[in-house]
């Protein structure tokens, strides 16, 4: 296909601002998708995605539009939605020259739109602005339009109107999209340069790659390179999707397409690498290709000891289509035999174990999720510490912590309370804006540490749902903390250490020995439950010593939250831990690690 007749775009959005309805409708209307062919969420492969109706990973369809006599080739990238997936939806729009900026009539701009359209904008991506959700009774074209001009500049006329559910609007959008999306522009005698902005495995046929081809020309059963590893494979297919996948002659200057090798990982063929040919290789990568680092970190234990092999399939079998998911080994006292696993973020986290669960399964626990620490000891030796188990003992010079920043959008109305949440995580105010009337916009720098744990739940519960959060990377920053320990009778109980501003880890001890206490049966002496830092007790308990004449069942506490859970545990398979002379149900520590 000529360049110039081709147009590579993606839709910005918030969660159910309408991009999968609206994606979808636009493969209606340009005949990609017979009527009759037409899924709900066509793009949506994964069912989980659909279920929760997230987009988790990005992939591409070509649609033909006609304009003025002329055909055009769309390319539609799609792109994650949310803040752990920064890295990817950059690549996806790296891809592009233009992006919709989809914003929904009866809500207005929200924290991950304004990120994402941020990074449009720093790829120098053509915007168009478009208010969705015009049939609702509720939408406010009018307001949100001038919001919109407010924010991108422009006028609030220029904004479009569409409605994916009904179709008003979208084909007045392609036609836009053509206008002003600018064509690719690229050099196709110079050697090949594709750049993976996605790359999915398939039961099937392997990784599927999606690229988008910048310079020069790759054709069927060519020898490839990655540019990164310098891996040369075979390209077995390479063709479009529209929107089912069908081989063509090859790929040039501007197209959009996939490619088969027969690889089994995506490891092997990362998002953001180069792809080149072999024979006549490249020498410069394309820019922006980074190994995506995990964020947070969490132990995952199967309640059932005996299904750890299983996990352990599960986990290898994931790696293959997730590569950004890191896992080692682990064993812990009181949880059995599980997996240290890094994730980008707590999003990621999440929809792991959630896959875990579901497509293999498994009933898991996770531990509190944790960051990476830089840990300096007196003796000038720094450690990396993502468990705080491995946190060093003996006398600590500092400790260094990862940074984010922080945007939160919401009605203005609640300002004072997310300030007061804020400040309570150490949250240091970088700045405020006001967006149209009522809605601010609140930048802050924050520890990671203080977000991974229930921020998001406390901000939506503190607005009502109307906060939206989006965070990024800042750094790292040194701070005053410390590993509190939870002992029973003097044995510490590894999965409850916790690494915490010095300020807060009175808190934390007196929450968990209160905890603990009222779930650990009495045994027929006194055990003391302690919090500790280093050899210092800053809080204790203890559980009394049974009575001779007592036989009621002696343990209880408020466990509603997790009975899903304990329901699921086979009868009769009450597992014992032993922790020094103390036994423990393990269900009391399942239920003293996910407790409220
Ligand atoms: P994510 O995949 O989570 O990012 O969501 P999304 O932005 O793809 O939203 P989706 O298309 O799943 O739509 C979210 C909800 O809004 C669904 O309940 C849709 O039925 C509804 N919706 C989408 N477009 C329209 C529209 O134009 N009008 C009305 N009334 N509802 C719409």
């Amino acid at each position: 296909t000529d360049p110039s007749f081709i147009r590579n775009f993606c839709i910005i959005a918030h969660i159910d601002h309408g991009k999968s309805t609206l994606a979808d409708r636009m493969l209606g209307v340009t005949g990609a998708v017979a009527d009759r062919d037409m899924r709900a969420q066509y793009l949506d492969r994964m069912d989980i995605e659909r279920e929760r109706g997230i987009t988790i990973k990005s992939q591409a369809v070509r649609m033909p539009w006609e304009l003025d006599g002329q055909t055009y080739a769309l390319n539609m990238i799609d792109t994650p939605g949310h803040v752990d997936f920064t890295y990817e939806v950059s690549r996806s729009l790296a891809a592009c020259e233009g992006a919709i900026l989809l914003v929904d009539a009866a809500q207005g701009i929200e924290a991950q739109t304004l990120a994402n359209l941020y990074l449009a904008m720093e790829n120098d991506l053509e915007i168009i602005p478009v208010l969705n959700k015009i049939d609702l009774p509720a939408a406010d074209p009018e307001k949100y339009a001038k919001e919109l001009a407010n924010l991108i500049g422009g006028s609030p006329d220029d904004v479009l109107k569409v409605s994916g559910k009904t179709g008003a609007g979208v084909e007045e959008l392609l036609d836009r999209v053509v206008q002003r999306i600018p064509n690719p522009v690229g050099n196709p005698d110079a050697p090949a340069r594709a750049m993976i902005f996605d790359s999915v495995y398939d039961t099937y046929r392997g990784v599927i790659t999606y690229v988008r081809m910048i310079d020069g020309h790759l054709s069927p059963r060519e020898r490839i390179q990655m540019m990164s590893t310098r891996a040369v494979h075979e390209l077995l297919e390479i063709g479009v999707s529209s929107p089912e996948p069908s081989p063509t002659k090859g790929l040039g200057v501007g197209e959009v397409g996939y490619l088969i090798t027969g690889v089994k990982d995506v490891r092997q063929s990362k998002v953001g690498d180069t792809v080149t040919t072999a024979a006549k290789p490249s020498t410069e990568a394309l820019p922006g290709y980074t190994d995506p680092k995990p964020m947070v970190f969490s132990g995952l234990y199967p309640i059932d000891g005996s299904d750890y092999p299983v996990l352990r399939d599960a986990l290898d079998k994931l790696k293959l289509s997730d590569a950004s998911l890191n896992y080692e080994p682990e064993t812990s006292v009181a949880l059995g035999f599980g997996f240290r696993c890094g994730f980008l973020g707590l999003l990621h986290l999440e929809i792991v174990t959630e896959r875990l669960e579901r497509e293999f399964n498994l009933d898991l626990i996770a531990t509190a999720p944790s960051v990476t620490y830089e840990v300096t000891t007196d003796d000038k030796k720094t450690v990396t510490v993502t468990n705080p188990s491995e946190f060093p003992g003996g006398k600590i010079a500092s400790v260094e912590e990862p940074m984010v920043k922080v945007g939160i959008l919401a009605p203005k109305d609640y300002v004072g309370t997310i300030m007061e949440l804020c400040q309570g995580r150490r949250g240091a105010l970088l700045g405020m804006e006001y967006f149209g009337e009522d809605r601010v916009e609140l930048r802050y720098t924050m520890p990671l540490g203080e977000i991974v744990f229930d921020f998001f739940d406390h901000l939506k519960s503190r607005t009502q749902g109307y906060a939206s959060l989006d965070y990024e990377p800042s750094g790292a920053q040194t701070a005053d903390l410390v590993k509190v320990d939870i002992l029973l009778q003097g044995e510490q109980v590894d999965a409850f250490s916790a690494i915490v501003h010095r300020d807060k880890a009175y808190a934390y001890g007196v929450l968990m020995t209160e905890r603990l206490k009222k779930l650990i049966p009495r045994q027929q002496f006194e055990v003391p439950i302690q919090a500790a830092i280093g050899a210092r007790i800053i809080a204790r308990e203890s559980v009394r010593a049974m009575r001779k004449d007592v036989l009621a069942k002696c343990y209880g506490g408020d466990i509603s939250r997790k009975r899903k859970l304990l329901e699921k545990q086979k009868e009769g398979k009450k597992r014992m831990k032993m922790v020094g002379r103390v036994e423990v149900p393990q269900e009391a520590f399942i239920a003293a690690l996910s407790g409220e």
